[in-house]
């Protein structure tokens, strides 16, 4: 049966940890053409994105080219779907012209459940609803590992709007496998109602001297009804600004997943500041990426 990378829940600790050595790998012979060019030369795959995006589209298809994959890049706005054609119908399609993989981003939080058992190449994750963002998980696993050399026992502060996050989602399904310890904290409406024992809601001031990196996260007033946010207020309460960096540890890191609001949830200096390995997330992205699209598109069917 052909394996999604839906979720690292599904996945094992061994089989993150394999994802991290390869994207070591690739990190270290990404633009080597006699290394990597041939891996996954010939094979097609399609970016379907229904939903905005910068990093993750790009950096997949940045991936793929590196491995020799060719890119089909679908836009719902300038296709069929405006005379009415479903998700499900247009992913057939592309699976009887050939496409190989499919890279997709969409809204719905159950979209995958509607289509895992009928989609018979591999579907990967980009970003569903607010659970999950599995690439972005393991691109900011594997910057955490570069920087530390581990990840248990690691300490992360996550800030800002964790009820919309699939980020945060992310984040937190692996720091249970990795034995990583998560201190939330952000405006009590933007927090998640139940959490695991790992975890712990926790001032920002206090959690910010005790971790070795910090998530900030925007807030997603996409996924949001009514919020009315003042954006001064929330950077005064809850943004990372220059004297907060200086209660953190000296040689604690600054992580967001993009994109950023300077001035907002993190102060314009800040993210290009030498703590900050904000654009190393996104330069890892690649390396990820190339991981996974090699471990989706090897598979036997
Ligand atoms: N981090 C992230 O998912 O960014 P994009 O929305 O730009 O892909």
């Amino acid at each position: 049966m052909i394996k999604h990378f839906l979720s690292l829940s599904s996945l094992s600790s061994s089989e993150i940890s394999a994802l991290l050595d390869r994207s070591r790998f690739f990190s270290q012979n990404h633009k080597n053409p006699e290394q990597v060019h041939h891996l996954l030369r010939h094979k097609i795959i399609a970016n379907v994105f229904y939903e905005p995006s910068t990093r993750t589209r790009c950096s997949f298809e940045v991936a793929a080219k590196r491995l020799g994959v060719e890119v089909v890049n679908f836009v719902p706005e300038n296709s069929s779907v405006k005379k009415g054609e479903t998700v499900y119908d247009t992913l057939r399609c592309l699976e009887s012209l050939g496409v190989e993989g499919i890279v997709f981003r969409h809204s719905d939080d159950n979209v995958f459940d509607q289509l895992k058992d009928k989609i018979k190449l591999p579907l990967l994750n980009a970003g569903a609803g607010k659970f999950e963002h599995p690439s972005q998980g393991l691109l900011d696993l594997f910057t955490l590992r570069e920087e530390f050399q581990r990840l248990e026992g690691l300490k992360v502060a996550v800030c800002g709007d964790i009820k919309h996050s699939r980020v945060a989602g992310s984040l937190m399904v692996a720091a249970e496998k990795f034995g990583m310890e998560i201190y939330l904290s952000g405006p009590s409406a933007l927090l998640p109602k139940s959490q695991k024992a790992f975890v712990r809601e926790v001032p920002f001031d206090e959690a910010l001297t005790k971790v070795d990196a910090v998530m900030m996260l925007r807030i997603q007033l996409e996924r949001h009804e009514s919020l009315e946010l003042n954006q001064e207020s929330y950077h005064r309460d809850f943004g990372l600004t220059p004297a907060r960096l200086a209660i953190m540890k000296k040689n604690a890191i600054i992580l967001h997943p993009g994109p950023f609001n300077r001035g907002v949830e993190i102060s314009d200096e800040l993210v290009e500041h030498p703590q900050s390995r904000i654009f190393k997330q996104m330069e890892n992205g690649v390396y990820a990426r190339m991981a996974i699209l090699e471990w989706a598109l090897n598979q036997k069917r």
